[in-house]
């Protein structure tokens, strides 16, 4: 079986090292010292100002929003995990969809900026695949409406634009620790802002809103991770650069070797390199992505249809809108296996068994 995704686990005995301390220390959460480290090596590791471990990508989301004290309207993307939009609804605001670029299937910009209307509090944008949003152009419309923006950066652990982290873009920056993601803690996010002032209110949220043993500064939640989630993200991190070598080994492979297939790849951001945190093509028909499908299932090769279906129209708590790209690439769009116990003959075989459906 070739799954379309599968967790790096690190050297076992490299993960026992750090549960002996804390077995030894007998401290399990609420911010213990494997979760301080972690923050800081991730802060170098990023090159970021300030971040914050936290429970999931999700609840991360949650806590930005709550912290920009978000109301009304917020403008985002149909084209990423349902966790970009559920976070919308569950924080009491109304998502309202702008269509995707062609292209590099993010969100765009002119489509953002017909989608204001008085109500609209904020632009939440994911970096889908990893691929940076137009940054520039999103700041742009954010600055001449007066919104905040949130990117849901799940996807772009690593990634730069020109040269400074993806996540010092927008007002805050989110990223998925999930066990399914290129780095992970198992399950884990982060946030990431510029602001210190409201890094300080995130980091009150994340604790309850405790301030000190008696005493409260803010609405809170329990966003805290573990030291156990913390010890896994401390030995992947020492992985990192073998997982990115390994992954873009990988996609180079598929690209060298689906050079005749009828199907195109998102176009990345100029100003930007690959995290290779995914393999989507899009295919010249679903009809042609559904053959795929079934050829690779018969071999028990597992892909996903990532994103589909588009959420601006199946969601049973919201009303549909019809959005042609977004409708359209949806549909079209597949993941194929990427992860770092891959070997370059299953690559083969995936690319040879894809190749064989299109020329029969
Ligand atoms: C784009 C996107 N946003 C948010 C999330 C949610 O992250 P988590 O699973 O860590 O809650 C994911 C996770 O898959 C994601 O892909």
């Amino acid at each position: 079986m070739i799954p379309v995704t599968k967790p790096f686990l690190p050297p076992l005995a490299e993960y026992n090292a750090y549960l002996e301390g804390v077995w030894q220390r007998q401290w399990l959460t609420n911010m213990g010292p494997l979760a301080s480290d972690l923050e800081m090596k991730l802060k170098q590791h990023l090159g970021v100002s300030h971040l914050l471990f936290v429970t999931n990508g999700t609840v991360a989301l949650q806590m930005a929003i709550k912290a920009l004290n978000l109301t009304g309207e917020i403008i985002t993307t149909p084209f990423s995990f349902i966790a970009t939009t559920s976070c919308i609804v569950w924080e009491n605001c109304t998502p309202v969809f702008a269509d995707i670029n062609r292209d590099n299937l993010n969100i765009d910009p002119a489509s953002i900026e017909k989608a204001i209307t008085d109500k609209t509090s904020a632009i939440l944008a994911t970096h889908v695949y990893g691929n940076p949003c137009d940054v520039e152009k999103i700041e742009a419309i954010a600055k001449k409406h007066n919104l905040k923006v949130i990117y849901d950066g799940a996807h772009a652990f690593g990634v730069k634009v020109k040269g400074k982290s993806v996540f010092e873009y927008g007002d805050v920056s989110t990223c998925s620790l999930h066990a399914t993601k290129l780095y992970h803690s198992g399950e884990g996010g982060l946030i990431v802002t510029k602001d210190p002032q409201l890094l300080k209110k995130l980091a009150y949220m994340r604790n309850f809103g405790f301030n000190g043993p008696e005493a409260f500064a803010e609405l809170g939640i329990n966003g805290k991770n573990s030291e156990l989630h913390a010890a896994m993200g401390l030995v992947n991190l020492k992985y990192i650069e073998a997982i990115h070598n390994k992954r873009k080994e990988i996609s180079e492979r598929y690209d060298e070797k689906l050079k005749g297939l009828k199907a195109v790849r998102p176009k990345w951001h100029k100003d930007s390199a690959q995290n290779y945190a995914y393999y989507p093509v899009v295919f010249e028909s679903e009809e042609l992505l559904l053959k795929s499908v079934q050829k690779l299932a018969g071999n028990n090769i597992g892909a996903r249809r990532y994103f589909y279906p588009s959420l601006a129209n199946t969601l049973p708590y919201l009303n549909p809108v019809e959005l042609e790209v977004t409708d359209t690439i949806s549909k079209k769009v597949l993941c194929l296996p990427l992860y770092y116990d891959l070997s370059l003959e299953e690559v083969d075989l995936i690319c040879r068994l894809l190749l064989r459906v299109q020329n029969n």
